[in-house]
């Protein structure tokens, strides 16, 4: 029996990097997936990647109204879900001296508020036992470089964990955070960094972790298939650091 048939799972941020392994990988465990994105055109060809049925919603995560629509069409579709993966984020490192108010606002209205309301316009729709799964970073509790605003912005998500885990207790629904280290994915590119200087920047990264390289996104997949699945069914308001260890130094 695959491990999530049956199961409807929404995945925001589905059609890049972590997000989207985790829509292949919950697609091949029998889920009907759901991902949402801005971009139309990488929605479109991450369905096709995803197969299985899945279906796009193009929208903003800082936008109420695309929350509102993305509940109404999950109501409308299927009654309800099961999985929710608030993994949509963005990162822009910079000097804290450099941060002016828009910079500010860009981070937390993505990575903070999109995970909160994302997350309160779709809880009356989970199903008892569903299991909510919110991206972080490693950054939300080890100090890097140029990421205060980044890491302030994760940092609140384990605490909506926390909290959600006990509001929603009553029926039976978990939450739990996947927290990565550093991940071979697409926002790498997004961080200003050259295509000339990305090998010396992924070496640094790299002598960081005990592992001694970047994680692929898959192996995040796998971690939040593992929290999506009744493999965790114990585990509840928990960080599952997903980093080659390298929170520990
Ligand atoms: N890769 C890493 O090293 C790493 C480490 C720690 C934590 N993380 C976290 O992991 C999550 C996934 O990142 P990734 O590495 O997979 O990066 P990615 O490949 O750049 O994916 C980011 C996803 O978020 C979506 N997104 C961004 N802003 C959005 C918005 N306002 N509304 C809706 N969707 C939005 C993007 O699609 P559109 O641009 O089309 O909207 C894309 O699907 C993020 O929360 C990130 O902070 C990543």
């Amino acid at each position: 029996m695959k491990r999530l048939e049956g199961k409807v799972a929404v995945i925001t941020g589905g059609n890049s990097g972590i997000g989207l392994a985790s829509a292949c990988m919950f697609a091949q465990e029998g889920a009907q997936v759901v991902i949402t994105a801005r971009r139309r055109d990488i929605l479109d060809q991450a369905i096709e990647v995803i197969g299985h049925g899945a279906i796009g919603i193009q929208g903003d995560v800082a936008s109420l109204e695309h929350h509102a629509s993305v509940a109404e069409e999950l109501k409308r579709r299927f009654g309800g879900l099961d999985i929710y993966m608030a993994n949509a984020g963005v990162i822009t490192l910079q000097p804290t001296a450099e941060v002016t108010p828009e910079d500010y606002d860009a981070q937390f209205n993505i990575n903070t508020r999109g995970v909160f309301f994302g997350v309160q316009s779709i809880a009356p729709l989970l199903h008892d036992n569903a299991s909510i799964i919110l991206t972080s970073s490693l950054a939300a509790t080890k100090v890097l470089d140029g990421h205060a605003v980044y890491a302030g912005s994760k940092a609140a998500i384990a605490a909506f964990a926390r909290n959600w885990a006990l509001e929603l207790r009553a029926r039976r629904i978990r939450v739990n955070v996947l927290s990565p280290g550093p991940v071979d994915t697409a926002i790498i590119g997004k961080l200003g960094i050259s295509d000339e200087h990305r090998p010396d920047f992924l070496k640094l990264m790299s002598d960081m972790i005990p592992a001694g390289r970047l994680g692929d996104a898959e192996e995040l997949a796998r971690a939040a298939l593992f929290l999506a699945s009744t493999d965790s069914a114990f585990i509840n308001g928990i960080e599952l650091h997903v980093d080659g260890g390298m929170s520990l130094g």
